[in-house]
Parts: C-alpha cells; sequence; structure tokens
C-alpha cells in the first residue's frame, strides 16, 4: 500500500512484472535489456537503464539480484525503481491549469506543492535566486561595520555597511577555499577574517590579507574580493537578490501601491517574534491573504474588523493585497480595539478605518493598520517547515512617548499568529493525503492570485518534474 501511495501507475505495472518468474520469458514489445532476460525498461535485476552500469557489474549485480527469492526483497527492488522512475510526472498538467483558470473556475493548488523536497529546490532555484528577499531593515546597520549575516534560498549571505556608508551584500563565502566566512549573526566588525587560512576581507568586501600568498608571483588581492549580490531599500526595508542580472527592486514592486504616506523609512522596530511553524511557505502565505477563515477562527480580529469588509483585493504582477475596515466604534487592532496613541501622520481619511494587507512576492507580508505597521517575513525551510519572523512598527514619535507600550498590539497578534499556525499545520498534513484539491471562495482571491503566480514561476519545469 505505501508503494501505491508513492507511485500508482508504474508501481503496479512493476508489480506486475514481478509477479513473473525471474527468468520468465520477455515481456511483451520492448528491445533487450542489459541483464538480458527481459524486454522491459526494467531488467529482472530492476536495473533501470539510466544507471550507467558497466556491462561486467551489470551481469554479476543480475545474479545477485536473481538470488533474492523472497518476495519482501522483491517489494524492495520495486519501491526502489519505483520511487526512482523518471517517467512518472508529480503531477498532473490538468490540476496545474486548473489553478490558472479564472478564480470561479479555478482549483486550489496540488498537496504536492507543499511536500516535494524537488518542488521546494525548484523553488529554491527560481523563485527565491530571482526574487527580492527582504534580509532586514536599514536601522540594522546603524554604523559603518555593522552587519547581519542570512541565508536566502540556502545560500549563506553577509550584508554589511562600509566605511564609505554604503550598504552592500556578499555571499558569506571566503574567495579561497569556499568556507563560510562569519557565523555570527549580527554585530559591528571592521573587517571579517576566514577560520580557515586567514584570508580577511573588508567591510566592503575589498580583500585585505592573504598570508604568504605574495608567494605567487600572479596573485592579485583585488581580484578576489567578496563575491556581492544586488541590494536595494524600499521603505527603510533591505531587499537582496541572488541573482546579479536581476530588475532592480523598484521595477520589480512595478505597480506596488503607494505607501509613501506612512513614512515607512522612520518608524521604529519595538517587537519582533520568530515562530517556527511546521507548514510549507506557501500555506503560510496563503493563509495571510484571506480572511474567509476569520470569522470561525479569529474571534478576537472579528470583533475589531469584519471579515467581509474592505473595499476591492487588488493584484499585480509581484504582489496582491486589499484593505479590511475597522467595525464601528474600533480604531484599530489591538485587545482593546481602541488606539492609544496617535495615528501615524499623513495617513488620509480612508487609511483611518481601515487595515492594508499586502504581500510582495515571493514572502513579504505587511499589514498597515492606523498607527502602527506589522510586518510578516516567511522564511522557508524545508518543504514542510518554515520560519516566519514577525515584527512591529510604531512611528519613532510615539516610541519616544514616556508611556509608551505596545504590548495591547503585539498581544493581539501574538494569539492570532498562533491561531494562524496551527491552521497552516492542519493544511500541511492534509496535504499529505494528495486529494484533489477543491475551489476558492471569492473571499480567496488573493490566494489564486498568489498560487496562480507560482505555478506560472516554475511554469513547464513544475509540470516536467518527475518522480
Ligand atoms: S578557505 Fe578561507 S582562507 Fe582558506
Ligand atoms: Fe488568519
Amino acid at each position: 500500500m505505501e508503494i501505491e501511495a508513492h507511485n500508482g501507475v508504474a508501481t503496479r505495472q512493476l508489480l506486475r512484472k514481478l509477479r513473473m518468474p525471474a527468468h520468465g520469458r520477455p515481456l511483451r514489445g520492448g528491445a533487450a535489456t542489459w541483464c538480458g532476460r527481459w524486454s522491459s525498461r526494467l531488467g529482472t535485476c530492476g536495473h533501470d537503464r539510466s544507471w550507467p552500469v558497466p556491462r561486467r557489474q551489470r551481469a554479476s549485480r543480475c545474479r545477485v539480484i536473481r538470488a533474492q527469492t523472497s518476495r519482501a526483497r522483491w517489494v524492495n527492488v520495486a519501491k526502489y525503481v519505483a520511487m526512482s522512475d523518471e517517467h512518472v510526472p508529480l503531477f498532473r498538467r490538468a490540476e496545474l491549469e486548473a489553478v490558472l483558470q479564472p478564480v470561479e473556475l479555478a482549483r486550489n493548488l496540488p498537496g504536492g506543492v507543499y511536500l516535494e523536497p524537488a518542488v521546494f529546490a525548484l523553488e529554491r532555484e527560481t523563485i527565491f535566486s530571482t526574487g527580492w528577499n527582504c534580509v532586514g531593515r536599514v536601522e540594522d546597520f546603524g554604523q559603518a561595520g555593522s552587519f547581519l549575516s542570512v541565508e536566502v534560498a540556502g545560500c549563506p549571505l553577509l550584508v554589511v555597511r562600509g566605511a564609505d556608508d554604503e550598504l552592500r551584500a556578499f555571499h558569506n563565502v571566503c574567495r579561497h577555499r569556499g568556507a563560510c566566512l562569519t557565523h555570527e549573526e549580527s554585530g559591528v566588525a571592521r573587517s571579517f577574517r576566514c577560520n580557515y587560512h586567514a584570508w580577511t576581507y573588508g567591510a566592503d568586501g575589498q580583500l585585505m590579507a592573504a598570508p604568504l600568498m605574495d608567494e605567487r608571483a600572479d596573485f592579485d588581492l583585488a581580484e578576489h574580493g567578496l563575491a556581492s549580490i544586488p541590494l536595494d531599500t524600499w521603505g527603510g526595508f533591505v531587499f537582496v537578490n541572488l541573482d546579479n542580472e536581476t530588475a532592480a527592486l523598484a521595477e520589480a514592486m512595478n505597480g506596488f501601491p503607494d505607501l509613501e504616506r506612512y513614512g515607512l523609512e522612520s518608524l521604529r522596530r519595538v517587537h519582533s517574534v520568530t515562530y517556527d511553524v511546521a507548514a510549507n511557505w506557501k500555506v503560510l502565505c496563503e493563509n495571510y491573504s484571506e480572511c474567509y477563515h476569520c470569522a470561525l477562527v479569529h474571534p478576537q480580529l472579528n470583533r475589531v474588523t469584519d471579515y467581509r469588509s474592505g473595499g476591492e483585493s487588488f493584484i499585480g504582477d509581484s504582489f496582491n493585497g486589499g484593505p479590511m475596515a475597522l467595525k464601528e466604534g474600533y480604531t484599530t487592532l489591538s485587545t482593546s480595539g481602541q488606539r492609544r496613541y496617535p495615528e501615524i501622520e499623513g495617513i488620509n481619511d480612508a487609511d483611518r478605518k481601515q487595515v492594508h494587507y499586502l504581500h510582495l512576492y515571493p514572502s513579504f507580508l505587511i499589514g498597515l493598520a492606523p498607527d502602527y505597521v506589522l510586518v510578516h517575513r516567511v522564511q522557508p525551510i524545508d518543504a514542510g517547515h518554515s520560519r516566519m519572523l514577525c515584527e512591529w512598527f510604531y512611528p519613532h514619535t510615539t516610541v519616544a512617548l514616556e508611556d509608551f507600550d505596545a504590548s495591547e498590539t503585539i498581544e493581539f497578534w501574538d494569539l492570532t499568529n498562533r491561531q494562524d499556525w496551527g491552521l497552516c499545520e492542519m493544511v500541511q498534513e492534509g496535504a499529505e493525503s494528495r486529494l484533489t484539491p477543491g475551489p476558492y471562495h471569492p473571499l480567496e482571491f488573493c490566494v489564486h492570485a498568489f498560487d496562480r503566480w507560482f505555478v506560472e514561476q516554475l511554469g513547464d519545469r513544475l509540470a516536467t518534474l518527475r518522480r
């Protein structure tokens, strides 16, 4: 049964073959195989033709495997071959195409996209290696030498402010033998010395010293600086991109709503929490983008904002979002629902009665209340696990108030977050069934936009992934 679950058709075919005697007659319609016994793609030994096994070894391997007469042994071989059968697609094209339909006809993503390591690897290679990933705030780099070491798409990165005040991002990798340069998460440093052979780099990435390398006449320090990657900022947030050919962040954000009035650059982070969630990063993003579940799961949130309220949701090439209206008598999102501090200077009348939620792909989520801003950053760990970094921001003028206390909003969102992570983990568990997914509710318009973007990003490479 376990084999069936992994690989239906191919496994059934293989088991049919396995019911034949070890030296049975050739199966219909194939050419001679490596083991010289069967004419199917798989020999009696279970060798796949794609295995580059030399002829002599093939013969001896076949003899060994033929000697394994118990069915249990054969089933093990069948399982291995079924799992490695490169002709079985992970997804049916029809189920991927169904996601691309207009929302009223579309179906949700198939469960496998939340489970398969091959999909996760492809996402790293495409979405996260070519997209703009938020790694911090400008305020995290307060002085020359301030640095953060982070990871994007599995790559260790170093973001550091140089002595010239320039913020730069590099691969956190020594240019000698490729050791990871620093494991410190953050700090202030004038230089970075590799702990292997002591090559030392400045905060601008230039190689400053390489012991004994002057014994090589052709060695030039200037040619071996840290490998840089694009870095850009928006609203005081620092974004990096692993693709040196990438379009500028502003171009990637083309059409993103203008949030200038919120003065994001001048906001100050007052609190942050990191959550480890046993769910795929896409499940977390999807959950953020709909409030269809709010009445049932978030009574505290639903008391303050009506899940059916707000203006029209909108989508762009790299984002989706929409507002939700505060209910009559409430002025912000918090445990009391009452704003204790001044609203953000510059917001308009509509903003005073709403909370805006936006998702900048792939994994930057920002919510704007009248008096504060909440950011969620999703960091994929593996196909079934993610880290969610949640940060609270207030205007620096509010933070400077003597009685400033953000606990009402922190408590409110910590509760809401934890309610959400429970839902996400439920979806992750359910994905294991790989049942045909269902339709979207109109309130899930933004979820559909994101899923559609996801399928388009991976394109044919997703459709042609094989087991
Ligand atoms: S690997 Fe860094 S100095 Fe040798
Ligand atoms: Fe929620």
